[in-house]
């Protein structure tokens, strides 16, 4: 079904005649209504008398599409356009003075541009996916702006995205290429960001948006999320709250340099502009080619961030993430248990491990290959992709073999982006690293990156995951490694091609996208992780190709329940890996029943735990089997926040609502006596079921202080709720609850 709808002729006449109208031009809107429906909500765009589009409403579902005319008379912008444009993607060079979505040069040198309304069409992709694409035509220049907004009815999820194109003699060159502008006159705005750094990914920083522009952005090359992120949450009125008011939560799904930009004007207006990062990055345009810009995702709601989260993990599983309705394998990393100092018989040993606890998979983490320059140490070696002949003289393929003997699935690390000065690949193909030739290498991790826009290096990266999958057709996992940032941004293949340098942070993700197309093509469903020195990765243009992704290196499980709780705002749990390792000083129980909050991991050397830890992790493994199905693809619930609160709590709910599993932490034990003195109120049940308590993952020996005799109503625990009886004894409680049919 797609509906066409075009300009009316008078306003392609008035085309010309609008610079000289421009001065005295209003906002209010005459023309043409377009609306951008969710199930919720609208955001209406509509032409002005000039026939530039405006964003004249985002709210709640305006109904009566009989007064959509009438909302913009309903503003009194009247008095001129200086800071206070409500242009649905705003350009520069002209009337416009405030921050633009679009900048760019014309072939003849000219930096002006004008975009008017020509024609927009609507059609219904499939079930609950509408398509509204709008285009803006310059009436001087012909470059034409394409507006896409992909509705996710149900979710109330927006992607937005633009197209640039034009039919010029010579090349343009854009200089900013946002992929969205949004626009908010509600006058009252809170921001949340994130900011990282190795091991403390997902740190949030909220604050009242006061006049001016706030920024977030990257302009490390890869690994761009190691110091901000792309993920943002906007809440209107008041503070981001749990379950009230309006928030519109989401990313720009970008893995290179973005930015994101909140503007509120004088007249306390927002505009939002969201895109690459034009940072280094003019790109040069070829007449009759498109540019196409990263999407723009958010989710909105009315009743606060759990909803939105809530919404966007429905998304994600359901339309975005590989494999996101799927199921994850469990697994054993030696990455901790050995670093770089292991052998065949060594991982071996680790295979016993996996299949003694009962994960599905071991993993084999860094320091596989290297000959020459064997990977002993993050010094040398990246770029080598052979197996060393003195760790694993019977090759990869051995373990494989020894592992299945074991019952075990087998998978494997690498990073195959980047690469250690002391290589054989940096001897052979210097021309592939990016770097400055004339001036001295700067490392980071020691290592460099390869030069991704270049159609040889993504052949080689192609290479080598076809080479480990064709040699061992029962490799079962991937963990994409990605250390480095890019220094010196330098493309020898883009000048030997005569191509600007300034294509280099574009071109790279580009050329990224690429291989894991080929990838996927060749190899559709093998799991992968997207890692990046922790969290330094977690965009959802990549998660596209993966079917999960790291936080961060930091498993001290304490941490973990702050850092989960931010990651689970935009996130769902299925594809959050978490591990069980040695950091942090909490009992095993606590990090099991943590890492339980998503993909579960090990990475300890089981055969070194007590009797009484194996055994705990043991049954927890086999809890977790029970229950993994409510924590990847149910609804997730935050109850208790513990950056406010003494305890943490969280539960996911089963889609039928029969089932529930409920996670309960201490995580202030400063002072002793802390105890739930409250009980903790359940949510999403079904008020008029009955549901029976039982606690798990009890530590052997451990009894309950949970009265698991009685039956409790939906009503009862989401009105009352159940004490979980947190403290310092019990520091961490997980219980399920399961219908009671009588
Ligand atoms: C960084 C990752 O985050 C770690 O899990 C590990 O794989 C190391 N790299 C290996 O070098």
């Amino acid at each position: 079904m797609i509906k066409q709808y075009v300009c009316h002729p008078f306003f392609i006449k008035s085309f010309l005649a609008f610079n000289l109208l421009i001065a005295f031009t209003n906002l209010k809107a005459q023309n043409v209504n377009i609306p951008i429906n969710t199930e919720a909500f609208t955001m209406l765009l509509q032409t002005d008398e000039n026939n530039l589009l405006r964003t004249v409403y985002f709210g709640e579902s305006l109904v009566n599409e009989s007064e959509y005319s009438s909302v913009s008379d309903m503003f009194n912008f009247t008095d001129s356009n200086i800071g206070i444009s409500n242009a649905t993607y705003t350009t520069s060079g002209t009337w416009n003075l405030s921050e633009s979505a679009i900048q760019l040069v014309h072939a003849d040198g000219n930096k002006s541009l004008e975009l008017k309304y020509v024609s927009h069409s609507s059609k219904l992709l499939e079930t609950n996916i509408n398509l509204t694409s709008i285009v803006l035509k310059d009436p001087v220049y012909p470059v034409q702006v394409t507006l896409f907004y992909k509705v996710f009815v149900k979710e109330n999820v927006i992607e937005q995205w633009t197209e640039i194109e034009h039919t010029e003699k010579s090349n343009i060159k854009l200089q900013k290429y946002s992929s969205a502008n949004l626009y908010f006159t509600d006058g009252d705005y809170h921001l949340t960001t994130y900011h990282n750094q190795w091991a403390k990914e997902m740190q949030h920083n909220e604050s009242k948006l006061t006049r001016g522009i706030k920024t977030v952005d990257s302009k490390l090359g890869s690994r761009t999320m190691l110091l901000q992120s792309p993920n943002f949450i906007l809440s209107f009125g008041n503070q981001a709250s749990e379950n009230e008011g309006m928030v519109i939560l989401g990313q720009l799904a970008w893995s290179g340099n973005f930015k994101l930009e909140f503007e509120v004007d004088s007249y306390d207006n927002l505009r939002f502009i969201a895109g690459i990062n034009p940072h280094a990055s003019e790109y040069s345009l070829p007449p009759n080619t498109s540019f196409k810009t990263p999407s723009l995702i958010y989710a909105i709601s009315n009743n606060g961030t759990g909803e939105a989260s809530r919404n966007i993990h429905n998304w994600a599983r359901n339309y975005q993430v590989l494999d996101g309705k799927g199921e994850r394998l469990t697994l054993l990393n030696n990455w901790e248990a050995t670093y770089f100092d292991f052998d065949e018989d060594k991982i071996s040993a680790l295979f016993k491990d996996a299949k003694e606890l009962g994960v599905d998979l071991f993993l084999l983490d860094d320091g596989w290959f290297g000959n020459k320059y064997p990977r002993n140490g993050d010094n040398a070696g990246l770029g080598d992709w052979q197996e060393n002949v003195e760790k694993l003289p019977h090759g990869i393929g051995y373990l494989v073999k020894e592992a299945k003997k074991e019952d075990v699935k087998f998978g494997i690390w690498i990073e195959p982006e980047m690469i250690n000065p002391k290589s054989e690949l940096y001897e052979n193909h210097l021309d592939w690293v990016i770097r400055q030739p004339e001036r001295p290498e700067v490392y980071f991790r020691n290592q460099l990156v390869l030069d991704l826009s270049n159609p040889e290096v993504q052949d080689f990266v192609f290479g080598i995951v076809d080479k480990l999958f064709t040699e061992n057709p029962e490799l079962a996992f991937i963990k994409w490694d990605n250390n480095s940032v890019i220094f010196n941004a330098h493309s020898t293949y883009l000048e030997d091609k005569k191509l600007p340098q300034s294509h280099l942070y574009v071109e790279y993700v580009k050329g990224l996208y690429k291989v894991l197309k080929r990838i996927r093509t060749k190899y559709p469903k093998v799991p992968m992780m997207l890692c990046s020195g922790g969290g330094g990765r977690a965009d959802y243009e990549l998660l596209k190709y993966f079917t999960e992704f790291w936080p961060s290196d930091d498993t001290d499980p304490l941490e973990r329940v702050f850092m989960q709780w931010n990651y689970s705002y935009f996130y769902p749990s299925i594809i959050t890996d978490n591990h069980v390792t040695n950091w942090g000083n909490q009992s095993i129980k606590y990090k099991v029943d943590v890492a339980s909050m998503g993909k579960l991991g090990f990475d300890i050397v089981a055969s070194e735990l007590s009797e009484k830890d194996l055994l705990f992790c043991k049954n927890a493994i086999t809890n977790y089997h029970s229950f993994k199905d409510i924590v990847w693809h149910g609804e997730l619930y935050r109850l208790s926040n513990p950056y406010t609160n003494e305890f943490a709590a969280l539960m996911y709910v089963k889609e039928d609502k029969n089932k529930a599993v409920v996670f309960n932490y201490l995580v202030n034990n400063r002072v002793s006596f802390h105890t739930n003195i409250e009980p903790v109120r359940m949510a999403g049940l079904d008020a008029n079921k009955k549901y029976r308590v039982k606690e798990i993952n009890l530590y052997p020996g451990q009894e309950s202080s949970l009265n698991t005799d009685k039956i409790y109503s939906g009503d009862f625990l989401m009105k009352v709720g159940i004490n979980p009886n947190v403290n310092k004894t019990r520091p961490s409680v997980l219980f399920e609850l399961t219908e009671a049919k009588d």
